[in-house]
């Protein structure tokens, strides 16, 4: 039966364990130049009604690396997005291709798509959820600790679709998170909150990164929600991640960011790029897991 990766929980922990350590091997073979082609023949279609440099170069890079091949869709040269129904494009694309990355606004639509498709649907990102960048940022996060059990991740910023996959993913894999995100911004966060003790939603920054191994943010205006710029931008002012912040944190803490960032919004350039952060190795991860994820989810037999 085929499996998609719609919301980080469509593995479990043991599953996304092996998966780490698909995408560890995967980055080595990478970096000693040993040829891994286990896609041979089969073909992805990237559907995307939204903007992206990472998931659409990784998920082609990768595509190509694996021995297959990546068709890039944009939305609005599709009959999709001029009224052909989700169900009879999901039966056609079912007919060409071995799987599909869909990057939209509406997750409904992306879990339309996986239910009428006879092949795997990935979710490469939507307005509630975005499972390829945490579940990358988690293998990131034990790469550089080690491991990931209680490592404690403070979100510092809006409570988007970033910050609702870190609940989901932090939740599954033992973290503890805190989130900090003033009290309008945290709607989009409440229905998933449940009695999870290892997941905090308070207002105060500077609390959550108390003893923070990292320090995680995004974007304070997600894509389709740019009517909101002046109002976010006033209230998030002090959620931004600047050396002040850091300085409360752990002495060693790691700052993450998915990129792509807003300097002297979100993120001060002096902490971006700075002796804390690590975002470009969580960028490149990015390549790494996606692969094991197209190698699971494509060719599950071999991997
Ligand atoms: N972080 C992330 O998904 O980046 P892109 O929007 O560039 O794909
Ligand atoms: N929250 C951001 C993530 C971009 C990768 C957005 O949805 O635009």
């Amino acid at each position: 039966m085929k499996k998609d990766l719609l919301a980080i929980n469509d593995f479990n922990q043991e599953e996304i364990l092996d998966l780490f350590e698909k995408s560890a091997d995967l980055k080595e073979k990478r970096q000693k130049g040993i040829q891994h082609l286990p896609l041979k023949g089969k073909t992805l279609g990237m559907i995307f009604n939204k903007h992206s440099t990472r998931t659409r170069i990784s998920f082609e890079v990768g595509m190509f690396e694996l021995g297959g091949h990546a068709l890039f869709l944009s939305g609005n040269q599709l009959q999709l997005n001029r009224g052909e129904t989700i169900r009879d494009s999901a039966q056609v694309l079912s007919r060409y291709l071995n799987g599909i990355l869909i990057r939209t606004y509406d997750h409904k639509e992306v879990v339309a798509l996986a239910e009428h498709a006879t092949i795997p649907v990935i979710n490469g990102l939507t307005d509630f959820n975005h499972p390829l960048q945490i579940l990358s940022d988690i293998f990131t996060i034990k790469e550089k600790l080690g491991g990931i059990e209680g490592v404690k991740v403070a979100y510092v910023g809006d409570g988007n679709n970033v910050a609702y996959s870190w609940m989901m993913g932090a939740s599954l894999m033992g973290m503890q998170l805190v989130i900090a995100c003033p009290k309008s911004c945290q709607s989009h966060l409440a229905p998933s909150l449940g009695d999870n003790d290892k997941v905090e939603i308070i207002e105060d920054p500077f609390e959550a990164v108390k003893k923070a191994d990292i320090i995680y943010t995004d974007v304070w205006i997600s894509m389709g929600e740019e009517k909101d710029t002046e109002n976010k931008k006033k209230l998030l002012l002090p959620y931004q991640i600047n050396q002040k912040l850091v300085d409360h944190a752990k002495k060693d803490v790691m700052v993450m960011h998915c990129l792509p960032a807003h300097r002297e919004m979100e993120i001060t350039s002096e902490v971006l790029d700075g002796e804390h952060s690590i975002v470009f190795d969580q960028a490149e991860n990015r390549l790494h897991v996606q692969k094991a994820i197209l190698e699971k989810l494509l060719s599950p037999s071999q991997s």
